[in-house]
């Protein structure tokens, strides 16, 4: 067999002219230099060739072979220039494969719960303030009123922080056990007439279980001012209440205690699942299902354990003793305070029975918000 070397050649470049990308100048490459390609093919041929021809033949074939081999090299850097920057390598790039769907991410339930609290008061007048998680035992308890034996001070329900300072010998710092030592740090800071609401995580030596945690949220609200009345008080939370639960949501204060409002109550809604009766109708809602029996009698509902209402916040006129101790001076001011459970509420609005849920950073619970 004799080979035409010229038409060869010029054959091997009219093709590697159009060859634009690396795939296919792996194919042409695999043509003329593989295994089983054109060159080979007339290696092989030379031994079926006359003696005299070998010789002429086998250097064409070398030229040949690095013609090519030259030809394969300056494609691919060509190839490779031509792609520089280009995040997908063009070459390997396939305009027809369906795109990647990114996710696009929310704020936690819990910031979104925040949020809506916040913005209700701020609606009405109030400041969004934070205050420092790390506290002074005097703020979080002493400048409250709250006593020295009183058992929230006590280790099992207060996170101390030792302090190295012997100067600081009895005043020790904590991880502030509710958010209303930040009505000190406002009050300090601001003369009247002032309105706050204060979001943030308070710490609790508690087990963890279905319905505490270590850790968890609360919003403060503090109004202060020369004409604030219990009234007042009233009026603003069932604002609040109707706003963020509903118009049909009722509303009751219930006597209560606290050592830094006098006097003191606890706010409570209209259970929103058995409406306030206590008793759940059969129904095909999931919620309510939950409390009806098999039969389609109906039951004492679960949520409120048929109480008819549920405990959202504590509430009060700030005592007299909080304002001196944050150096106002005596009987000039009087105000307003509450405080809540941003979980709880989370809780009760979207029908959350495990606190544990919001921590546990499962998407799938998350993505529901
Ligand atoms: N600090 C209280 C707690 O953690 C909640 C509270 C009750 C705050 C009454 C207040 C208030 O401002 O007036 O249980």
């Amino acid at each position: 067999m004799s080979w035409n070397f010229q038409e060869i050649q010029e054959t091997i470049e009219k093709e590697a002219s159009q060859v634009a990308n690396l795939k296919d100048l792996e194919t042409f490459r695999i043509k003329y230099l593989g295994r089983k390609g054109l060159v080979q093919e007339i290696f092989a041929s030379l031994s079926s060739l006359p003696h005299m021809e070998r010789p002429l033949v086998g250097k064409s074939v070398n030229t040949l072979r690095s013609n090519i081999t030259t030809i394969v090299e300056d494609k691919k850097k060509a190839i490779r220039d031509r792609c520089a920057g280009i995040a997908a390598p063009l070459e390997e790039l396939d305009v027809t494969i369906p795109g990647v769907t990114m996710g696009v991410g929310h704020q936690h339930v819990l910031t979104q719960t925040i949020d809506a609290i916040c913005s209700i008061f701020e609606g009405l007048g109030f400041v969004v303030q934070e205050g420092p998680e790390i506290e002074t035992e005097f703020n979080n308890f002493t400048a409250l009123n709250i006593p020295v034996d009183h058992p929230s001070r006590d280790s099992f329900d207060t996170f101390y922080i030792d302090s190295p300072d012997p100067q600081r010998k009895g005043r020790y710092q904590l991880m502030r056990s509710h958010t209303s030592p930040a009505q000190i740090r406002v009050m300090q800071n601001n003369a009247p007439p002032l309105a706050v609401v204060v979001p943030g995580r308070v710490y609790r030596p508690d087990s963890v279980d279905a319905s505490h945690s270590f850790m968890f949220h609360q919003i403060e609200g503090l109004l202060v001012d020369v004409d604030i009345r219990f009234s007042d008080l009233k009026g603003l939370l069932t604002v609040f209440c109707q706003r963020f639960f509903g118009k049909k949501i009722k509303m009751r204060f219930r006597p209560h205690f606290f050592p830094f409002t006098e006097p003191s109550a606890e706010v409570d809604i209209s259970c929103y699942i058995c409406g306030g009766n206590g008793w759940v109708a059969p129904s095909s809602s999931v919620l309510s299902s939950m409390n009806t029996s098999l039969t389609g009698e109906p039951q004492g509902c679960s949520v409120c354990r048929r109480k008819g209402w549920l405990e959202i916040m504590g509430c009060g006129m700030v005592h007299p003793r909080v304002f001196t101790a944050a150096g106002y001076p005596k009987g000039k001011y009087v105000g307003l305070a509450f405080g809540l459970g941003v979980e709880r509420i989370a809780m009760l609005k979207y029908g959350i029975n495990d606190i544990r849920i919001f921590f546990e950073n499962d998407v799938r619970f998350l993505e529901q918000f």
